[in-house]
């Protein structure tokens, strides 16, 4: 039987909803909210703001671009967790108020779940490459840095994690230090292509296991600023590419680093990324390298699937709707939803 999910995304910066049709993806329409760019950051407050100017006319334009009625839809799904709790409790109380109107169930979904299966989306005219269970997913953004063990949609464990900093966060961090618009990541991405990976030596952690720290990598660029600029007033303007470089070259070896001791560990080969860091041009090709020497199959998130976005939740949706897991009328957001 076809079942046609509306997701809704609303845990950070981005408003997004989507309609999926089993695993077919039928919209997918994001709003993205300029208004935290000068501030340097996301600002709790103005951007539960925006997500209730938003979702509305989002929610609509996504149903349109589906050809979709609201009448067709069989399930709401919604990002419960973590997140901001202003801005998820726009996206919970739109999704409660749609399953009353509509009588159909809710279904929440664990936001990094929902980065997780967006490697099982499929195009209207074109599949896409799905790893099979159980398979690796080193997950990736600006609030978490985890490799966690995907058994099956609705079985996943972390067995890695950062103690300190996201990956992200060390990108937005540095980027900021530099002056770099917000969010950092992508503008080093572009600033590294030009750069000399090997300019400069960052510090990298020593941490027994498979968890990851981001915390004395980004000391290390902040001190290394800090002298040169003493010396040279102009040495960040004149060394800015070297040190975006050498800056994604340091955080991509750390996070492959770990990645390659997990899957020796655990025998598994099929590898995924998810969550925005893994737009990162850096991190796509090194693990391309990786697995060719490694013999793995690797799989790399469409870049529309990379940072937030609602088709990835409706995907977690569906699983969880298959699966008979419904949440009821109370279910109310969690700033942290940390396990799996
Ligand atoms: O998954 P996401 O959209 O939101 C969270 O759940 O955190 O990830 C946002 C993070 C930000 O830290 C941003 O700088 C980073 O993803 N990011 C990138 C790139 N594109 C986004 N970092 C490095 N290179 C990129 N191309
Ligand atoms: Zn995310």
């Amino acid at each position: 039987m076809d079942i046609t999910i509306l997701g809704i995304e609303s845990s950070c910066d981005d408003t997004s909803a989507a309609v999926l049709r089993n695993n077919v993806l039928l919209s997918n329409v994001i709003a993205s909210q300029a208004v935290h760019v000068k501030y340097g950051g996301v600002i709790p407050e103005l951007a539960s703001r925006a997500h209730q100017q938003n979702i509305v006319p989002v929610v609509d334009t996504a149903l349109r671009e589906a050809g979709v009625a609201a009448s067709e839809i069989d399930a709401i799904a919604f990002t419960r967790g973590p997140g901001l709790v202003g801005s998820l409790l726009v996206g919970v109380s739109f999704a409660k108020g749609l399953s009353i109107a509509r009588n159909i169930p809710l279904v929440e979904v664990n936001h990094l779940q929902g980065h997780i299966l967006s490697h099982f989306i499929d195009l209207p005219d074109r599949r896409l490459p799905h790893p099979d269970f159980p398979f690796l997913a080193l997950l990736v953004s600006g609030g978490h840095t985890q490799i966690v063990r995907v058994d099956s949609p609705l079985e996943m464990e972390i067995i890695g994690t950062t103690i300190d900093d996201a990956a992200g966060e060390a990108f937005d961090k540095c980027a900021k230090v530099m002056g770099l618009p917000y969010p950092g990541g992508p503008v080093i991405d572009r600033l590294a292509k030009e750069g000399d990976p090997e300019a400069f030596r960052f510090a990298r952690p020593r941490i027994e296991g498979l968890d990851y720290s981001f915390s004395g990598l980004k000391t290390s660029f902040l001190y290394t600023l800090r002298d040169r600029v003493a010396e040279n007033p102009d040495f960040i303007e004149q060394r800015k590419a070297d040190l975006c470089a050498s800056l994604q070259h340091t955080v991509v070896t750390i996070l492959l680093d770990k990645l390659v001791k997990a899957s020796k560990q655990t025998g598994i080969r099929d590898i995924a990324i998810a969550g925005g860091v893994s737009a990162n041009s850096g991190l796509r090709d090194g693990i391309v390298a990786e697995g060719r020497k490694r013999g793995w199959r690797t799989f790399l998130p469409e870049f529309k699937f990379t940072t937030d976005n609602a088709a990835m939740i409706a995907m977690a949706g569906c699983h969880r709707y298959r699966a008979g897991q419904f949440s009821s009328l109370d279910v109310a957001p969690e700033a942290r939803l940390g396990e799996l």
